[in-house]
């Protein structure tokens, strides 16, 4: 056999613990090779029989073994037997040594799982090239199953990826589909709040008018009973219909209907000013006037309910200049902010009752040039830690199925946070309450009008 040089098997580069046991009663047979292996730098260790060998072998595992056929006590054969039967030494190869015309033994050998045979009298350029193929061969087991590790080890890593990937793929996809809604939620309402500015604005500019004519009509009909109250049918008909009634009673109708109508007017601006459908550019807006809109929007559900009190909104704002901004989007989160704090109040009052009175405080301010800041607190029942970690999580709620999607704030840290390159944070206690502060850059453009 002829073993290219470089291909052999260099045992400089190995630790010094390696080293290859030999195993034979003939103790000339262990010294030659003893010698033979020494020339090319390999560390040996000797055994003369199969029950040391076992155990030399179990207390520090060779990276090869010789194996005699014929000793004394358990045989070669029943010696390798046993170092496969055990897990520990079953991997160390093992390299018969047998008389050259053994043929028998030669293949009971290898059926038994030697790796390889060497022929007595023993030549000494066969026993080496025969023990660097098999040094040769483990270097290569050994750098196939690192790679075998390194392999598996990337493609759990790839599987993570995969995972995380999938995970940001849903959750924009979630956030997507919620905009859509959104936008198209917001076209409508923009719809129905042009729609009914006409017949509004009809109701508004006709008010003044009939006032008028009640007025008028009334002074000619008091001209009539003046003049004419000897027409009995007449004096009948304005008695049952209880005339000194509804002359006082009219104009006050008139008044009261044209409070409401001025009411459905400022929800009809403020739905329009709040579905805003703005695409991602971005104008200069005044954020009082989103605050503003969004609490009109959300008067239903901070009116006084059954035996729950009136949710007191208290407002502190400060002068603020126009920020350059998607206003749509930021009352957006004006809109899940508040709600939130809305549903945290409810809560609370579902525990606490009558002794609690539920408080939405805005603040907002402008700290410095470069950025305002918009405080939305309440004394609702606040958040554990536990919940605390997870609250920007899409899809993450408290809340029963019907109330909760879990998606306002992820979309609120979004439209803050990637869209305009602010901050959204907050601070909760446990049933103390909670804020949530809204940090907002200012560009250049917001340095001339306060609001
Ligand atoms: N002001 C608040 N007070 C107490 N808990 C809050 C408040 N705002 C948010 N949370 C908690 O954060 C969770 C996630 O909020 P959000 O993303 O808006 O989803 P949703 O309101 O649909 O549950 C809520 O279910 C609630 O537990
Ligand atoms: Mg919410």
């Amino acid at each position: 056999m002829i073993i290219a040089q470089e291909n052999s098997y260099k045992p400089n580069v190995n630790p010094p613990t390696e080293f290859i046991l030999i195993v034979d009663d003939n103790t000339t047979n262990l010294s030659i090779l003893k010698e033979a292996l020494k020339t090319i730098g390999l560390r040996v260790r000797l055994a003369v029989d199969g029950e040391s060998a076992i155990k030399q072998a179990k207390q520090e595992l060779p990276m090869l073994i010789l194996l005699d056929v014929e000793m004394p006590g358990i045989n070669g054969f029943e010696t390798c037997t046993l170092l496969k039967a055990d897990p520990l030494t079953q991997d160390i190869p093992i390299i018969f040594m047998t008389a050259l015309s053994d043929t028998a033994n030669k293949v009971k050998g290898l059926s038994l799982g030697a790796v390889d045979y060497i022929t007595k009298p023993f030549e000494k350029e066969e026993v080496l090239a025969r023990v660097n193929v098999q040094l040769k061969v483990r270097e290569l087991n050994k750098s196939l199953a690192e790679k075998n590790t390194r392999l598996l080890e990337l493609t759990e890593d790839l599987e993570q990826k995969v995972a995380e990937r999938t995970a940001a793929l849903q959750k924009a996809q979630i956030q997507l589909v919620q905009q859509e809604k959104l936008s198209m939620l917001g076209q409508l309402v923009a719809g129905v709040a042009h729609e009914i500015n006409n017949p509004i604005g009809c109701i508004t500019s006709n008010i003044a008018p009939a006032q008028e004519y009640v007025k008028s009509l009334s002074t000619a009909l008091k001209l009539y009973q003046k003049y004419c109250p000897e027409v009995p049918e007449i004096q009948q008909e304005l008695e049952e219909i209880d005339i000194e009634f509804v002359l006082e009673d009219l104009p006050k109708l008139l008044d009261s209907m044209q409070l409401s109508t001025q009411r459905i007017k400022d929800i009809s601006i403020s739905l329009r000013n709040f579905s805003r459908l703005d695409t991602d550019t971005k104008v200069l807006a005044n954020l009082h006037l989103g605050l503003d809109s969004t609490l009109v929007i959300l008067r239903h559900r901070l009116k006084a309910i059954s035996n729950r009190p009136e949710i007191k909104i208290i407002q502190e704002y400060s002068k603020l200049p126009e920020v350059k901004c998607s206003p749509g989007q930021i009352n957006q989160v004006f809109m899940n902010l508040i709600a939130n704090s809305i549903d945290a109040l409810e809560e609370k009052f579902e525990i606490l009752g009558n002794q609690f009175q539920p408080i939405i405080k805005i603040i907002t301010e402008q700290p410095d040039k470069k950025r305002i800041v918009i405080r939305i607190i309440d004394n609702g029942k606040g958040m554990s830690e536990e919940i605390k970690q997870q609250i920007f999580q899409p899809l993450f709620t408290t809340k029963p199925v019907s109330k909760g999607t879990g998606l306002g704030l992820s979309i609120a840290q979004q439209i803050i946070v990637d869209k305009h390159g602010g901050q959204l944070s907050f601070n909760s206690v446990p049933k103390q309450g909670t804020e949530f502060i809204i940090e907002l850059p200012l560009g250049e453009e917001s340095l001339v009008n306060s609001h």
